[in-house]
């Protein structure tokens, strides 16, 4: 359901769609995005609902790139909205299914920050696996993101950013946290996103993962083996 205050954001003005960028399942030229002689490593901020914060990150760094991913399309227009009223230009959106538009879309080694902040927590056992921060999906941030990338993880489910830990140390060597524990709870933000801010009000702590990437290159992925090259019981 559209709330009364979304349903504004039904039609995108022209210059709100100036911010969005292109459909497609093509990889994206970054210099062409941002019209720079040479593609520029970006900030990707995925799932950014009400775009609070990358619209007030984006204003404070204008010298920087931005790139969000956001299924929700209403969310898509009412960020631009507020890109535009922040005067922060230097953001595109994308509305597209996040993995599908890291994997397919997103170059390797272009990010030198990626936040994750409250994605969807699932907390319900039968639904853990459609969370959306797995191990294949961590296997693509690994991927674009540049040596030296920051990686920010928030959740007020504890155990989804210790599933993201765990997940790490199923990529040995990629990622260095920025703390001397892995977590961290309750470190305060200079802009708090609207989920941060609804679950600091209702008493939840908050779980944070701060983390580096290294130059370790990906590992090439170990595909199963076919089962026509498995060996059969008799070999055993
Ligand atoms: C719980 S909200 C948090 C929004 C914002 N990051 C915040 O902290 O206020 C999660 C957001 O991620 C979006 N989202 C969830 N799964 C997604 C996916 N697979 N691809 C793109 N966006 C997704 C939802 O539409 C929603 O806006």
């Amino acid at each position: 359901m559209v709330s009364p205050g979304m349903r504004r954001y039904r039609t995108r003005t022209a210059d709100q769609a100036s911010l969005v960028g292109p459909e497609g399942t093509d990889q994206i030229d970054l210099a062409a995005l941002f019209g720079t002689d040479a593609p520029p490593q970006i900030r990707l901020e995925i799932g950014f609902g009400h775009g609070e914060f990358l619209s007030d990150l984006a204003a404070v760094h204008p010298d920087e790139h931005f790139v969000g991913v956001e299924y929700d399309r209403l969310r898509v227009t009412k960020t631009a909205h507020k890109c535009l009223k922040s005067h922060a230009t230097n953001v595109r959106l994308f509305a597209d299914e996040a993995y599908r538009f890291v994997a397919r879309r997103l170059p390797d080694a272009c990010c030198r920050r990626i936040y994750i902040l409250f994605p969807d927590p699932w907390p319900k056992l039968a639904h853990r696996r459609r969370r959306l921060v797995n191990l294949a999906f961590l296997r693509e941030i690994s991927r674009i993101a540049a040596p030296g990338c920051r990686f920010g993880f928030s959740s007020d489910t504890h155990g989804y950013a210790c599933q993201v830990a765990t997940n790490l140390s199923l990529l040995p060597g990629l990622w260095r946290s920025l703390w001397p524990e892995l977590l961290r709870i309750d470190v305060p933000n200079r802009f708090p996103t609207v989920f941060e801010r609804h679950k600091r009000e209702e008493g939840c702590t908050i779980a944070q993962l701060r983390l580096e990437r290294t130059a370790l290159p990906l590992p090439p992925r170990i595909e199963p083996p076919a089962v026509a090259d498995l060996p059969d019981d008799g070999d055993a």
